[in-house]
């Protein structure tokens, strides 16, 4: 296998906190009590939760799809860890490595345990919405705004101090709060680093030494293959491909096995707790790409990895506005390998974007609810096109990965692979669509596609990868469905 080319499918009264101000006693220069509070909404407004008659229920699932919303019975709930939450580590000056993430990753509720299911669990609505969101300080916003230091002050006398901002390449409590709620939602503990591949990259060069030996997927997203190609057998590394369906052979002398389930484009899948038992059995490490599924879709530290490593430019931050990457692990050492290496390389991301990122991290389960409806229902359009060859998303009961998707995955994402039957019939379907975007990215809110052989991937000319945006389901299958009936010569 060439560097940069792939293989496709083998390719929140009386007893208020002293801290809080009470309603009665407002200061002087407040708004006087005849005006109504800024957020309420008049009387005459639709309550927000109203669903008009003709909109699919976002997170309902055709009955032919993978079990979206169901957890496997390996996972642990109750992951919001307010209590030590990531209180923008004005204190901790350590980089603070996930101040809030429990070593098991498990999270167990803090101060606020109040809001959670019988079962000590929350949704994962909630969990997004307050993940490393610190505890409630009457006068401060729910979010820490982003704190811009390059140099911080230091005490002119004692100097540099554990616990105290020193210098932004290793300090910076946006990014701390920032990896407080990834690990949050992970189970692990947080690195960020400025884009998917600056993560991708630390864990092989952190981990890999001359004579050890990794495995990549030969189908997955081609940089990454590129770089261990280019620049891992220099430093006396051996790189091996294999397809991610498998089948794999032995694997007890590999010192780590990097997975990308579901593969990028091709969307297959592996059996992650397999190939983390047998790898783990040989001394090796683990890491997974979780770019795609999101923490919400897939946890690959329950299903015994070492690392799962990200791209968040996808859909963790789903905006199309920044690059960001992410290495979670629970091996206290493996991830202060990993930070010590981020401090040397300098590979971090910026306040703002890090404090973006927090941002849109909210709204996660809403946009995955939407684009996984999106998914399903493009899928079952583009199956029964004339125009298309093949359709491949793992959701769909008959598609090769959707019984391995549907035991280890708690959601299926939101993108669909297919083949029309050549690049002029690609031409014409994204020249013919309104909604779909040509871009090369997924997980956004708008929906995009992108032919994969423009890139060099060793993917048939028509191959395209769909990424359903958020978009009514209506609105988009009526244009695919143009689309696609344009794209027929
Ligand atoms: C699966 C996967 N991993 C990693 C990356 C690299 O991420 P970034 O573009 O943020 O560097 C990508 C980018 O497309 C990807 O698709």
């Amino acid at each position: 296998m060439s560097a940069g080319s792939g293989e496709l499918f083998g390719a929140d009264d009386a007893s208020a906190p002293a801290n809080m101000a009470r309603v009665d006693e407002a200061p002087a220069d407040e708004a006087p009590a005849d005006e109504a509070p800024a957020d309420e909404a008049p009387a005459d407004e639709a309550p927000a939760d109203e669903t008009p008659a003709d909109e699919t229920p976002a997170d309902v699932a055709p009955a032919s799809e993978a079990p979206a919303d169901v957890a496997p019975a390996s996972e642990v709930g109750g992951e919001t860890t307010h209590a030590n939450g990531a209180r923008g580590g004005e204190a901790d000056g350590s980089g603070a490595r996930g101040a809030g993430a429990p070593a098991d990753g498990t999270g167990g509720d803090g101060a606020r345990g109040s809001g959670t299911r019988g079962d000590g669990t929350r949704g994962d609505g909630t969990r997004v919405v307050h993940a490393g969101v610190p505890a409630a300080v009457a006068g401060e916003p729910f979010l820490p705004s982003p704190v811009f230091g390059a140099p911080y002050h230091l005490d002119p006398v004692a100097g540099p101090q554990a616990g105290v901002n020193g210098y932004g390449r290793t300090d910076n409590p946006t990014y701390r709060s920032l990896e407080q709620a990834i690990g949050e939602l992970e189970g692990g503990e947080c690195v960020v680093f400025a884009s998917g591949m600056a993560a991708i990259s630390a864990v092989l060069l952190s981990t890999l030494r001359a004579g050890d030996t990794v495995v990549l997927p030969s189908d997955g997203y081609f940089l990454t293959r590129a770089f261990a190609t280019e620049h891992l057998p220099a430093r006396g590394v051996e790189v091996r491909t294999m397809p991610t369906p498998g089948p794999y052979p032995a694997l007890d002398d590999v010192r780590l096995l990097l997975l990308e389930t579901p593969s990028n484009p091709g969307l297959d899948v592996c059996d992650i707790a397999d190939l983390a038992a047998r790898t783990r059995a040989g001394g090796g490490l683990v890491a997974v790409d979780n770019t795609t599924p999101t923490p919400l879709g897939q946890r690959p530290l329950d299903l015994g990895a070492d690392f799962s490593v990200a791209s968040a430019t996808k859909a963790l931050t789903g905006h199309s506005d920044m690059l960001l990457g992410y290495v979670c692990a629970r091996d206290p050492e493996l991830i202060a390998a990993i930070r010590t290496w981020r401090g040397r390389t300098g590979g971090i991301p910026g306040a703002f974007e890090a404090w973006l990122a927090h941002r849109s991290l909210g709204t996660l389960d809403l946009r995955l609810a939407r684009q996984t409806a999106n998914a399903a229902a493009a899928a079952e359009l583009l199956a029964g096109h004339p125009a298309v060859a093949s359709v491949r998303w793992p959701g769909r009961a008959g598609d090769p990965a959707y019984a391995a998707a549907a035991r280890q995955m708690r959601r299926i994402p939101g993108v669909v692979t297919f083949v029309l039957a050549d690049k002029a019939a690609v031409d014409r379907f994204l020249t013919t669509s309104d909604l779909v975007f040509a871009a090369t990215s997924f997980g956004g809110l708008h929906s995009s596609a992108d032919r994969r052989a423009q890139w060099g991937d060793d993917a048939p000319e028509g191959l395209v990868r769909l990424s359903c945006g958020v978009e009514d389901t209506e609105d988009l299958i009526a244009d695919v469905r143009r689309a696609l009936d344009a794209a027929i010569a």
